[in-house]
């Protein structure tokens, strides 16, 4: 059993937990919801040995414990998941799952037959389909959250902390994860799984806690709660899901074609057209070639064949300078983490980069510090970007607060074609609610063109009229009139299934 007894932990200019007490037993499968910033990876942070809190105890199995870090904590046996990456990139995967145990024949000697074998069999458990030997830096986001899952799993953890392990995975990796979750539980491993999903708390979870702002709300059986009660307790409001309404894209004006591109391995033959005042939804699980495209489009990777079109005019876009400056195409990362901010820098110094050139007064090549406080303002009002000032540094800014930074980035520079690559992963319903209305309003006002990629079937019938079908790196379906002909996720998902079969 893992008790979390009147924690309270702040950070400079923000009470991250007031006096917050958690109980999590084992056998049982604990969801902790809350929006962002209201303080749930700072809880599980805390109990993974990351922060030490300001007053309170952890206590496990009835004993206070006292993690100086992450290793101490795991080599209690507690495991910690987290939704910034603590892999070693340069390691490979198998030095990564065994850092912490290595299978050593003589001490001191590492046996590289022994731990590769372990390696493999916890990545098998895991769902982990790639070389051992390969460095942890070539793997994508969600494979790097699995190699973090097999570490806790290899040291044989008794309570294991997930931040949002879900907000990267396929739907294959979260098949398997849940039923990697129910065997553990079913061992009695304590599991405290932090979600924005309701589906799957209420699918996966026994009971659900609720934070907000830091402090405790309540904690329920899911199965005496509904979708509703739940909501309500974490935003203190009800909200509702229904398509935002009909686009006026102007058909006679294609803005962005695609023709036959191909790039070795990741694009094959690709071919789309995007109208002035259109949202196109790319819709295709994790690894289907939907990034692979928009790369390929914004000029970060190389075209082996076929033609960009921008405007009605072939279009060489060599980088993504190029692309946004030139033709003013902006790319919303998904790999925020590792691309999108400098986690380092000021909030107000991110939102404004992609738009110095606009803010620099032309005599003195000077970026005009209030020009760009202004936007930085506005920017975070209209986000609702919850931080203690715009100087905070993005990188202490809760994972759905930096999303929030990164979208606000590129919605200030102003481009007339916006790709985004998975907008609210990691988002609470509350901020996904006010992106969708962002983008919507981009294409249904603005006049702008935007491509939005994403995982999440009901997003994309939310916003998108039309929606293409990604498999195995091809363009294998469409879905047209989703607006106008009104139809709904059930609709959109058995036009889409044939495609899966
Ligand atoms: N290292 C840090 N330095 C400064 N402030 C921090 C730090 N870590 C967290 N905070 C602040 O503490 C508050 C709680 O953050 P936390 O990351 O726990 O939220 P969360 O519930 O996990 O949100 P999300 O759903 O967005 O991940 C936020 O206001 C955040 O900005
Ligand atoms: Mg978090």
């Amino acid at each position: 059993m893992l008790e979390l007894k009147a924690i309270s932990k702040g950070f400079p200019g923000v009470r991250a937990l007031q006096d917050v007490s958690l109980t999590f037993l084992p056998g049982e499968i604990h969801g902790l919801m809350g929006e962002n910033g209201a303080g749930k990876s700072t809880a599980i942070k805390i109990a993974g040995g990351i922060h030490v809190p300001d007053t309170g105890d952890v206590v496990l199995n009835g004993r206070r414990v006292v993690f100086r870090d992450c290793r101490e904590a795991l080599a209690h046996g507690v495991g910690l998941v987290s939704q910034e990456l603590f892999v070693i990139p340069d390691a490979s995967v198998a030095e990564n799952i065994l850092l912490e145990r290595w299978v050593t024949r003589m001490p001191g000697v590492i046996d590289w037959h022994a731990t590769r074998a372990e390696a493999v069999r916890q990545m098998r458990r895991v769902g982990l389909d790639v070389d051992p030997e390969l460095p942890v830096r070539n793997l994508s986001a969600a494979q790097k959250q699995l190699v973090q899952i097999a570490k806790a799993l290899t040291a044989r953890a008794s309570v294991l902390l997930l931040d949002e392990p879900t907000s990267c995975l396929t739907e294959h990796e979260v098949t398997k994860l849940y039923g990697l979750l129910r065997e553990l539980r079913a061992t009695g491993v304590v599991l405290v799984f932090v979600s924005h999903k309701l589906e799957e708390v209420f699918a996966l979870c026994d009971r659900v806690t609720v934070l907000r702002d830091g402090r405790f709300v309540g904690t329920r059986e899911t199965s005496k709660l509904s979708p509703a009660e739940l909501v309500t307790m974490m935003i203190g409001r009800e909200c509702n899901d229904d398509h935002l309404g009909r686009l006026a894209p102007d058909w006679s004006q294609p803005v962005l074609q695609a023709d036959h591109l191909c790039r070795a391995g990741k694009v094959n033959d690709a071919s789309f057209t995007l109208h002035r005042g259109e949202i196109l939804g790319f819709y295709g699980l994790i690894g289907s070639g939907r990034t692979e495209l928009a790369r390929v489009i914004v000029g970060e990777d190389r075209i082996d064949a076929g033609r960009i079109l921008v405007r009605g005019e072939a279009a060489k876009i060599e980088s993504v300078r190029d692309s946004l400056y030139r033709h003013r195409i902006g790319y919303v990362t998904e790999n925020r983490k590792e691309e999108g901010l400098f986690l380092h820098d000021s909030v107000r110094m991110n939102l404004s980069v992609a738009v110095w050139p606009r803010l620099r007064s032309g005599l003195l090549r000077a970026i005009g510090v209030e020009r760009e406080e202004q936007l930085a303002r506005d920017q975070i009002a209209s986000l609702r970007v919850k931080t203690s000032s715009a100087e905070q540094a993005v990188g202490t800014l809760s994972g759905g607060n930096q999303q929030k930074v990164s979208i606000g980035k590129w919605l200030a520079a102003d481009c007339d074609i916006l790709i985004v690559d998975e907008p609210t992963v990691g988002v609470d319903v509350g901020a996904k609610q006010q992106i969708h209305q962002l983008i919507w309003d981009l294409a249904a006002r603005g006049g702008k063109s935007l491509i939005v990629i994403s995982s999440d079937l009901p997003e994309l019938v939310r916003l998108a009229n039309r929606i293409l079908v990604f498999r195995e790196q091809r363009i294998v379906g469409e879905v047209r009139d989703i607006d106008t002909a009104k139809k709904t996720y059930a609709q959109v998902s058995a036009e889409i299934a044939p495609h899966f079969a």
